[in-house]
């Protein structure tokens, strides 16, 4: 989490505009606090604000502050409050640093700077980097010496920007376990995505662990690890990476939601079955963060009916640290959106050191870090996702999975061409689904159940709605209300049902007459056959007949919706939802 930016104008113009332009699109990464410096005059100038990109810019348009070498910053906090004094960049006397990431060895290296008399106003890890570089710059090194000094002597994850006043047109930038894209074009950037960067250059290439880039106005050297002069693979700049605003829509999950008929039609136009990937396989693993976990956790019904493999499905945060047993047979199969989570990333590693397994991603952003560290990719084409909680990439992860699970079932596959059609009339549901949302928004919570493939869907629009709305909400296996949870239920306390006319049925309608002798608070969504059979006096929504195997992709639908309409109702800010951040990079 955190964006950073970094710009050296080639003509010597001012950067400031450029680098809230660049921040705008990093914003998604982090909104607790901005800030930019850049060196004027040979000094280093700052000027920070808490909260959204706005506060920031409010100041700037009072303030002067001009130079033609910048950096700039959107933070999620890790270390210290959401305080202007923790909001980067962060400053010694002639350095400053915007970073993401975490330095783990900030104590002992606070310690010792402490003990020759910096003295730390923050409460970040952050700040080590700084007084650390001006201590080897008044120890007499250069900024490059004091920058190569400073990666040697540091642990955790990073990417960094760094200017020094000494080094008024140059631009340090390194990474560590976190994203950093360099680009050139018009002027030489560097950012945590390459989107961020994307409209002021023709060109991007990722930086790779250790390397370290020196960017001048007229040159980028770049150096890996061992610090000897590398390249890396230059790529021109894709135009999914470009933001087209809003449009007609008062927010981007609204937009996104309504994106999801054609995000399936692109997932399934551009991806088709790989069998090599299936050779030697004989049990699949997979990987992933909450709403792409919840995509595996859809496909593990489908796998095991459908391929009759074993599949397992794992929070890729706590796969690594019970030291999993992993055989060579065994699919590995990671799901992300952003392709940067650093709890997928790592548990990728973990694969990597301890076992030949063979590593699928299905990610949507390209050439992310996740996609480039499996041997294989299948990218969902649900296009930019703005809005922090997730969509349009939740539904297209879905249709990559269920091309892979039903590759052996062409008449499935050939159903699956209708979903978008039937998600375009479930979007219809729109104006009905805001009305209902009224009994949920006045509510303390929400209780979300559904059985078979649609479990995990209960637990997405139990997640969606905390998310969005702050609302307590959990989902729960229908079956599973009994052994506990049914102890919450009380008229207080809206349910919400899926439940389709398929074969868990009746057990589903059991148990919903369970709900019922103890509340009359009831939800159901369902379709025309399963609307008459449940009973008349609840509140049911109608979603369009569907087969059973893709109920999960159709029944995300309404819950995004629900979600939606609630955090609107209850007035949070939907697209950037409080303590949220879209890419998470950090552990
Ligand atoms: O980018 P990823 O899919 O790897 O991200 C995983 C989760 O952080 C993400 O799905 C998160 O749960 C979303 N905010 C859900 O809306």
């Amino acid at each position: 989490m955190c964006g950073i930016i970094g710009i050296v104008d080639k003509n010597g113009n001012d950067v400031v505009a450029q680098i809230v332009e660049c921040l705008e699109r990093l914003e998604y990464r982090g909104y607790d606090s901005a800030g930019i410096a850049v060196i004027s005059d040979g000094k280093i100038v700052k000027e920070r604000a808490v909260g959204k990109l706005p506060n920031l810019k409010e100041k700037l348009s009072r303030s002067t502050i001009a130079g033609s070498l910048g950096i700039g910053h959107t933070r999620w906090a890790t270390h210290g409050k959401p305080t202007e004094s923790n909001a980067h960049p962060i400053t010694s006397r002639d350095v400053a640093v915007v970073h993401n990431g975490i330095i783990e060895n900030y104590k002992e290296l606070k310690f010792d700077l402490q003990n020759d008399g910096y003295v730390f106003e923050t409460e970040t890890d952050t700040e080590v980097v700084a007084h650390f570089l001006q201590r080897e710059i008044d120890r007499g090194a250069s900024p490059d010496d004091a920058f190569e000094n400073l990666l040697k002597s540091i642990e955790g994850a990073y990417a960094f920007a760094i200017i020094f006043s000494a080094a008024p047109s140059t631009l340090f930038a390194a990474r560590h376990r976190s994203p950093l894209a360099v680009g050139r074009g018009k002027n030489f950037c560097i950012g945590s995505d390459a989107s961020s960067i994307s409209s002021m250059c023709d060109e991007i290439f990722y930086l790779e662990d250790g390397d370290r880039v020196k960017v001048t106005r007229d040159r980028i050297l770049l150096f890996d690890k061992d610090s000897n002069l590398a390249e890396r693979k230059a790529r021109s700049v894709s135009p999914d990476f470009i933001n087209s605003g809003k449009g007609e829509y008062s927010h981007y999950m609204l937009k996104e939601i309504m994106e999801q008929p054609n995000a399936i039609r692109k997932t399934m136009l551009h991806n088709q079955m790989d069998t090599r990937i299936w050779e030697g396989v004989s049990r699949i693993l997979i990987l992933a963060c909450g709403t792409s976990y919840h995509a595996g956790m859809v496909s593990r019904y489908w796998f095991e009916k459908f391929f009759k493999i074993p599949t397992h499905v794992e929070i890729a945060s706590e796969y690594r640290y019970r030291s999993p047993i992993i055989e060579n047979d065994t699919l590995v199969i990671v799901i992300t959106q952003s392709g940067e989570t650093i709890d997928t990333l790592e548990a990728i590693e973990y694969v990597r050191k301890n076992s030949a397994s063979r590593i699928v991603a299905i990610a949507n952003v390209k050439n992310s870090a996740i996609s480039r560290a499996a041997d294989f990719v299948f990218y969902t084409e649900a296009g930019l996702e703005v809005g922090v909680a997730s969509t349009k990439a939740f539904t297209a992860q879905l249709t990559i999975l269920a091309i892979i699970a039903f590759c052996r079932y062409e008449f499935l596959l050939q159903k699956l061409h209708n979903i978008p059609a039937l998600c375009e009339e479930t979007l219809l549901l729109y104006e009905e689904i805001g009305k209902v949302s009224k009994n949920i928004a006045k509510a303390n919570g929400a209780i979300f159940l559904a059985r078979g493939s649609l479990y995990p869907i209960a637990l997405e629009g139990a997640l969606k709605l905390k998310e969005i709305s702050y609302l307590h909400a959990e989902g729960f296996a229908s079956g599973e209300m009994k052994h506990g949870p049914i102890a919450l239920i009380d008229d207080s306390v809206p349910v919400i049902c899926l439940c389709p006319h398929n074969e868990l049925f009746e057990k589903n309608a059991s148990n919903i007459q369970e709900i019922l002798a103890r509340s009359n608070n009831i939800l159901i969504f369902t379709d025309s056959s399963g609307s008459e059979l449940l009973p008349s006096e609840v509140v049911k929504i109608v979603l369009p007949n569907v087969n059973s195997e893709f109920a999960p992709i159709l029944y995300s639908l309404p819950l995004q919706l629900l979600a939606y309409h609630v955090a609107v109702l209850r007035g949070t800010d939907v697209d950037k939802p409080r303590n949220l951040a879209k890419s998470v990079t950090v552990e």
